[in-house]
């Protein structure tokens, strides 16, 4: 087959990739000119699609900003982002650019899916009227489905391959031609009655997440107060072999989906005079979360004399997860900017993110860092970090993420 990638971003390159490996040949659309010219030298800017991946496939992969490619593809998947507006709403701007660039170069008989993570009825109340811009009929001219991506950047253990893969069409026959494609990828392809249940799948599983990280965070506050170790207790639970999920506290939620996914939901509620309680309730635990965690810096600190106030504020790993370098809506930003408003001075090491111009500053080496600040706190457990060398050679540690589990020091605070 033919197939076109809308978006060579965390879900559109891997997904490139999975398609070129299968035998298939893929044009990348992509609006970043800079992103093109890497890929199109064979670096990729995904930690997960290392350079050594995409070489055997430069005749299969083929990195493009011109969506006339797409014109030749059976099947065209758009991966564009679907962020916040300023005010918390959804914009779909990327996505409406993207489905009016490609109305023009639609042609009949071809299929399109969404990937991208958006309210139940975008597929069919957005993005097919864009697309029927090109005279086509959607569900009678072309095919049109709902697909959410799962991947979870960094994980190997489950792959496109062995993640099983929700669609949902216009019509049956938009489902079955939207099970066969991706069937090239994926061991199990799941089918869906419409696009909105494929949609809200996603959305489930999203917030799922973020309910029961708001709970365990909020969990740790009460554990603080009450002087109870929250590693410990997490631990205990989890020793439960049914009817118990673990979920571990740590600085707040960050990344492109869990932060933001949920708003989509609650606005598309919102249009039907619905006032969802555990979204917002957890948003609103998970956002202050980097709150509570300045005032346990602030606290370890002041244990040891000194104000927030002109002390160095050591960041170990600003990503919003441990193994890749993704900043989006991280909780390490809010710390940081929280604790600059306190008069603390910020210095970051972080092996994956070398630069951070949000807070004009570059990683530190962390050796001289760690003999520099007044305290070092755990943000992100990146792996490739000795925890055990952070708590011998910084003055102070606080660990919100609980790697610091088994080693005992004076110097040592947790969550
Ligand atoms: N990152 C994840 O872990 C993850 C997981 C599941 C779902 N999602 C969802 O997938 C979607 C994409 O997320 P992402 O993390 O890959 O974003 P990303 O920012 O990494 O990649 C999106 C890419 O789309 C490109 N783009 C923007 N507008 C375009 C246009 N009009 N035409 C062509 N290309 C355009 C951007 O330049 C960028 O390279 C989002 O809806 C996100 O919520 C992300």
């Amino acid at each position: 087959m033919k197939i076109g990638i809308v978006g060579l971003g965390y879900v559109g390159l891997p997904l490139a990739v999975a398609f070129a490996e299968a035998g298939h040949e893929v044009v990348g659309i992509d609006t970043d000119s800079r992103k093109l010219a890497g890929l199109g030298e064979g670096r990729s800017h995904i930690e997960d699609v290392p350079d050594a991946v995409l070489a055997p496939l430069r005749e299969r992969l083929r990195p493009s900003g011109a969506y006339e490619d797409l014109a030749a593809c059976e099947a065209v998947v758009i991966c564009v982002p679907t962020p916040l507006t300023g005010s918390r709403e959804p914009d779909l701007t990327y996505l409406t650019d993207a489905g009016t660039a490609l109305a023009k170069v639609l042609r009949a008989g071809q299929l399109v899916v969404l990937e991208s993570t958006t309210y139940p009825g975008t597929t069919r109340e957005r993005l097919a009227p864009i697309l029927e811009e090109s005279g086509l009929a959607a569900g009678g001219d072309f095919h049109l489905a709902f697909s959410p991506e799962r991947i979870d950047p960094g994980r190997t253990d489950y792959t496109i391959r062995t993640t099983p893969k929700l669609v949902g069409g216009l019509t049956e026959a938009c489902s079955e031609r939207a099970r066969a494609l991706y069937a090239e990828i994926c061991d199990e392809v799941v089918v869906l009655s419409t696009p909105e249940s494929a949609e809200l799948a996603k959305l489930l599983e999203n917030i799922f997440r973020s309910v029961n990280i708001a709970f365990v965070n909020e969990l740790a506050q009460l554990c603080d107060r009450l002087e109870i170790d929250v590693w410990e207790v997490v631990d205990a639970a989890a020793t439960k072999p049914f009817g118990f999920m673990r979920f571990d506290p740590g600085p707040g939620m960050g990344g492109h989906c869990l932060p933001i996914d949920p708003f989509y939901l609650a606005f598309k509620a919102r249009e039907r005079g619905f006032y969802p309680e555990f979204i917002e309730l957890a948003g609103k635990i998970n956002q202050a979360q980097p709150t509570f965690c300045v005032d346990r810096i602030e606290r370890a600190l002041n244990n040891a004399g000194r104000p927030v106030k002109g002390s160095k504020v050591l960041l170990l790993g600003v990503s919003y997860k441990a193994g890749v370098g993704d900043t989006r809506e991280s909780p390490a930003l809010r710390i940081a900017r929280l604790l600059r408003e306190l008069g603390g001075e910020i210095l970051y090491h972080d092996p994956y993110v070398p630069e951070l111009p949000e807070l004009g500053l570059s990683s530190a080496d962390l050796q001289p860092a760690l003999a520099e600040c007044d305290l070092a706190a755990i943000v992100t457990a990146h792996p490739s970090l000795d925890y055990a060398e952070v708590a011998a050679n910084a003055p102070l540690v606080v660990d919100f993420r609980g790697v610091t589990r088994g080693i005992n020091a004076k110097n040592l605070v947790r969550l």
